[in-house]
């Protein structure tokens, strides 16, 4: 499963990559605004300043709700970099955006996937990765990862290579839940992935094997 990071912030972006880990990035409009990215130039250089930071697959949103306007961002998003990866919202102008985006050689990812009837139509319109968001829709009591199950099992039932990107995600179990169920790609705030990091057997296990080692040693 890969690992992408959910976040705009270039600190936490570095710090994910240099643990060894990461293959991609998402981002957001809400993500790039937190960190107080607005405008585009701006916009534009902080994917820049993103996709040099990661070797590959560096999601950037479009804020157009028609197929005109998508098209023509997605293609400007596209140019910033190859690593780029244009998210597209799950909207019917949206689906004919990725459509003709795929045509053009351009990787989409297209977003705010809630159920498995979305999922279907954005591989069938080419997409490359389709985001359903879990954890909003545990927000809801419905069941996140149910969505991911049976995506994961329509895609592979039917052979489609569109990439079960699971987002949204807010905590490890998600994560691990995710990978058990064969979700391609997992994106998550660093917590989260370094949350995986975490056992107290493993700090009582450390404690005990250096103490052992200094008192053999005569410290
Ligand atoms: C996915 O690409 C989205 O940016 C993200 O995962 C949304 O997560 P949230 O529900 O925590 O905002």
């Amino acid at each position: 499963m890969k690992f992408f990071i959910d976040t705009a912030n270039l600190a936490e972006i570095q710090e994910a990559y240099d643990l060894g880990v990461l293959d991609g990035v998402t981002t957001n409009p809400s993500l790039m605004a937190k960190e107080g990215i607005t405008g585009e130039d701006q916009i534009r250089a902080h994917y820049k300043a993103i996709c040099d930071i990661v070797d590959d697959k560096v999601s950037a949103e479009v804020i157009s709700t028609d197929f005109e306007g998508m098209i023509r961002e997605g293609k400007e998003l596209a140019k910033i970099d190859e690593k780029i990866v244009v998210k597209v919202p799950m909207i019917k102008e949206g689906v004919k955006a990725i459509k003709y985006l795929h045509s053009e050689g351009i990787r989409t990812n297209c977003t705010l996937i809630f159920s498995a009837g979305q999922a279907i139509l954005a591989a069938k319109a080419g997409a490359t990765y389709v985001s359903p968001f879990i954890g909003r829709l545990d927000d809801i009591s419905f069941d996140g990862l149910e969505l991911i199950e049976q995506i994961v099992h329509i895609y592979q039932t039917y052979g489609f290579s569109t990439e079960v990107l699971a987002a949204s995600i807010r905590h490890t179990m998600h994560l691990i839940k995710c990978a058990e169920l064969g979700a391609d790609v997992a994106t998550c705030p660093l917590k989260v992935i370094t949350g995986l990091l975490n056992h107290p057997l493993t700090d009582k296990g450390l404690a005990q094997f250096l103490a052992d080692h200094a008192k053999a040693a005569g410290k």
